[in-house]
């Protein structure tokens, strides 16, 4: 076992196709991600359609550690501690509401939802002169791309916009299949809990070789021809972003069949509002060509997986314990397709969904059998003999193939090796 303290050996423990299963069950290696990842990069937090008006709050987290996100009377948005910087207590226990201020129910503080603190009872008590100190503690670096809010605990590092990179683009693509060009997150989070480390969910996330066999059920039920863009003769590529971002690019195969809506396994004839509202925003030309692209196939690292019709937030709660909390995507100014997207994302992860409960199954498997030593590590070599560069410089392979894998804990190793 390896302790926060003792620095692992990095080089030992990740390879370029094999990483130790330690590197998934040892707490004191998933205490020093918490310093060393969660406390550093910059992690998704939430969208600000979230908080549509004025003094809306909702909670939120980075890691474990819960986070209050706020747009104060003005329109800005806060990322605060939801602690109380008196005693500590937590000073919001609402998942979301409307306030000008909160007030901690242990000796009764409050504070503005910008974080600054208002008052607290019987002020006689105490002789302050500056007040600053006292108000909830802020997350130091807040960003926003597209409406997605970003967090770092760190006061110091890359602009959110350095950090994403290439990932942009995909953010780019999937808010232009609205006719308004925004994304909303409007219908509520249903939370996953899986007995199984955060970096299994998130590898699986773009591991383009198991839909074939863990999803096979849903496929057929559904009769969907999502399989078949999962099969080693898909035209589709993983790619690696830089940054741990990776995606599974579906776009040449979609292109290839030249179907617009044929991403959503639908037609045209069956969404008219939506295709008309898309060529009065594009014209027909443009339209189309993003009708037939479809949404993203996304997981910027280390939490926010957008997965064309939903989106995941995975949350590590412990080192052998995750959440992952999943929403539909919603497309400002279309109706008809969203009502779709709802549907779509409860059959898939609903409770009775298959798609989530199967792939939840895998990871809590694969947890337990490294965890067992057996196997001792895990093999991530699939499709390194066929790595190439696409125009971009980005490393890509088949759709099958381990690329993402292999990217991610290489910047893994980066961080954790970092001072
Ligand atoms: S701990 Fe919040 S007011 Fe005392
Ligand atoms: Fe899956």
């Amino acid at each position: 076992m390896v302790s926060a303290g003792s620095a692992p050996q990095w080089a030992h423990l990740i390879r370029p196709e094999h990483v130790h299963g330690s590197v998934y069950t040892d707490p004191g290696i998933f205490e020093a991600e918490l310093e060393k990842i969660w406390q550093r990069v910059w992690v998704y937090v939430g969208h600000t359609s979230e908080v549509p008006n004025p003094n809306d709050f909702i909670m939120k987290f980075i890691g474990p550690e819960p986070i209050l996100m706020t747009r104060d009377r003005d329109g800005r948005i806060h990322l605060l501690h939801n602690r109380c910087p008196h005693r500590g207590n937590r000073v919001c226990a609402t998942e979301k509401g409307n306030a000008r201020s909160f007030t901690c129910n242990y000796h009764g503080w409050t504070f503005l939802n910008n974080g600054q603190l208002r008052g607290y009872p019987f002020p006689s008590g105490y002789q302050i002169d500056n007040r600053e100190h006292l108000g909830l503690g802020r997350v130091p670096r807040v960003a926003i791309y597209k409406g997605f809010v970003f967090g770092s605990l760190c006061a110091e590092g890359p602009s959110l916009e350095e950090f994403l990179g290439g990932a942009k683009d995909a953010i780019d693509a999937l808010v232009r299949n609205s006719p308004e060009e925004e994304i909303e997150i409007t219908t509520g989070y249903l939370k996953h809990k899986v007995k199984a480390n955060w970096k299994f969910v998130l590898e699986n996330e773009t591991d383009g070789y198991h839909p074939s066999f863990v999803h096979a059920s849903i496929f057929e039920v559904a009769q969907s021809g999502i399989g078949a863009l999962y099969s080693s003769d898909s035209t589709a590529v993983a790619r690696y972003f830089g940054n741990g971002h990776s995606e599974v690019d579906l776009r040449p195969e979609f292109r290839r069949i030249g179907k617009p809506l044929g991403w959503f396994g639908t037609s045209p004839e069956r969404l008219p509002d939506y295709v008309s509202r898309m060529e009065a925003a594009y014209g027909a030309g443009r339209a189309r060509e993003i009708m037939i692209d479809g949404t993203p196939h996304i997981m910027i690292f280390p939490n926010l997986f957008i997965a064309e019709i939903q989106m995941f937030v995975l949350q590590p709660i412990a080192v052998d314990e995750t959440i992952q909390h999943v929403t539909a995507l919603q497309f400002k100014g279309a109706p008809d397709l969203n009502r779709r997207m709802r549907q779509q994302t409860m059959g898939s992860v609903g409770p009775a969904g298959f798609l989530l409960a199967d792939d939840a199954a895998m990871y809590e498997r694969s947890h337990r059998g490294v965890k067992d030593k057996s196997p001792e590590w895990v093999f991530l070599g699939r499709g390194k003999h066929r790595e190439r560069h696409d125009e971009n410089g980005f490393l890509i392979g088949d759709a099958t193939d381990e690329v993402p894998s292999r990217g991610m804990w290489g910047y893994y190793r980066s961080l954790m090796e970092a001072n």
